[in-house]
């Protein structure tokens, strides 16, 4: 495998991003995921999310964003192929470092509780497994985004 980089995710990176989130990350997939609604996110968390780039192709990301005290981080995501090579640990690393420069120390992750690699990676990156805590989600009196969005984060 040729150098992976680390750079920034842009706006134009969407599509292939979102196809990429296709075959990585679809149960977490939702009306949050169209392209008018994470450009609106990476400009309100500009130079944060990251993607992993190889031979001009991207194979990894990690979407990063703050609420100006604490960090949320979704859909890090590595393509099968380019697994256990340390890829989303360098992903995740810069969005940390990202993060902490903009002065979030703490940062919370979401993840299914099925999702024994997700787990097993973000345990190995030293987040600490909340059991204190249940997840209430609340979605606006909307039909339309309760048949859409369904069991997504
Ligand atoms: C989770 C995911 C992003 C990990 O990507 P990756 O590039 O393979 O991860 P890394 O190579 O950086 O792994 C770093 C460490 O995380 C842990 N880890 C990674 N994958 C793991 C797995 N499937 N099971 C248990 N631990 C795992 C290991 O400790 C690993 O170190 P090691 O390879 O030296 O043992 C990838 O499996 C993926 O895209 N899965 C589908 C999407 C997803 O579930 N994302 C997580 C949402 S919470």
């Amino acid at each position: 495998m040729s150098e992976v980089q680390i750079r920034a995710m842009l706006n134009e990176d969407y599509d292939e991003v979102f196809a990429m989130w296709q075959i990585t990350s679809k149960r977490a997939l939702s009306q949050a995921d169209r392209k008018e609604e994470i450009e609106r996110y990476l400009h309100r968390n500009k130079g944060l999310s990251q993607v992993a780039v190889t031979d001009g192709k991207i194979i990894g990301t990690v979407l990063a964003g703050h609420d100006g005290r604490r960090g949320y981080i979704h859909h890090m995501a590595v393509l099968p192929q380019y697994r256990r090579k340390g890829i989303a640990k360098k992903l995740a690393t810069t969005a940390l470092e990202k993060l902490a420069g903009e002065g979030i120390l703490k940062t919370h992750i979401f993840t299914y509780c099925d999702n024994s690699a997700g787990q097993g990676f973000w345990s190995s990156m030293g987040f600490q497994k909340r059991e204190d805590i249940f997840v209430y989600s609340y979605e606006y009196d909307n039909e339309k985004l309760s048949e859409v969005d369904g069991n997504d984060i």
